[in-house]
């Protein structure tokens, strides 16, 4: 079975992420073929990029990276759920994907960003620009979700409106698509 996993990107305390990617954990599950898995950067821990050697050699100091590696090296596809720092990506993310090299080329990603006015859109733009030099593949379907605030109901449950359930199910089905075609580079 291909296997999607899902990225959080944030990683404070409190952080509202949590409803985004429950329900798009969930959603993928239940519509996509994918085997899902949600990897939360905030449960992973990892600390800021501390191997000495760079990682396309795979030669690991550290436990936490050799469990990451593991983790990523096993996926097909990524959806990573983007929040916007000062008009650009959250540093965890970004840490999280300086560890690695080899294990994430030639994998499709999708993003569901979330935000005020600009629903993520820059904070995506920017990691585009860095997944490519991991010869990652941004794919062109995207949820973007802005003022996503309003969408969190009282007991902290998003709710999708109609618009973010097409971009969802479309982005789903699209990055599938990208996972078969790119399986004959992986192997
Ligand atoms: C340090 C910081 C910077 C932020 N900068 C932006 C921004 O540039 N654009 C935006 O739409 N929202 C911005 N916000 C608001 C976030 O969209 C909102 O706080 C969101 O909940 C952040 O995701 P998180 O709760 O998962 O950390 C910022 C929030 C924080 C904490």
């Amino acid at each position: 079975m291909t296997k999607l996993k899902i990225i959080t990107s944030t990683t404070r305390d409190g952080r509202s992420g949590g409803a985004v990617e429950k329900w798009i954990t969930a959603f993928a599950k239940e519509k996509s073929t994918f085997e899902v898995e949600l990897l939360d950067l905030s449960v992973i821990n990892l600390p800021m990029m501390n191997e000495s050697k760079h990682p396309r050699l795979q030669d690991y100091k550290y436990e936490h990276t050799k469990a990451w590696s593991a983790k990523i090296n096993e996926a097909d596809a990524f959806i990573i759920v983007l929040a916007e720092y000062n008009f650009g990506y959250p540093a965890p993310i970004k840490n999280a994907l300086d560890y690695l090299f080899n294990e994430w080329a030639y994998k499709p990603v999708s993003f569901v960003s979330y935000g005020g006015v600009s629903g993520g859109l820059r904070a995506t733009q920017m990691l585009k620009q860095v997944i490519t030099a991991l010869s990652m593949m941004p794919i062109p379907e995207q949820v973007n979700i802005p003022f996503f605030a309003k969408l969190i109901d009282a007991n902290g449950v998003f709710q999708a409106n109609e618009i973010i359930i097409k971009s969802a199910e479309h982005s789903l089905s699209q990055l599938q698509k990208w996972s078969d075609a790119l399986k004959v580079m992986r192997y």
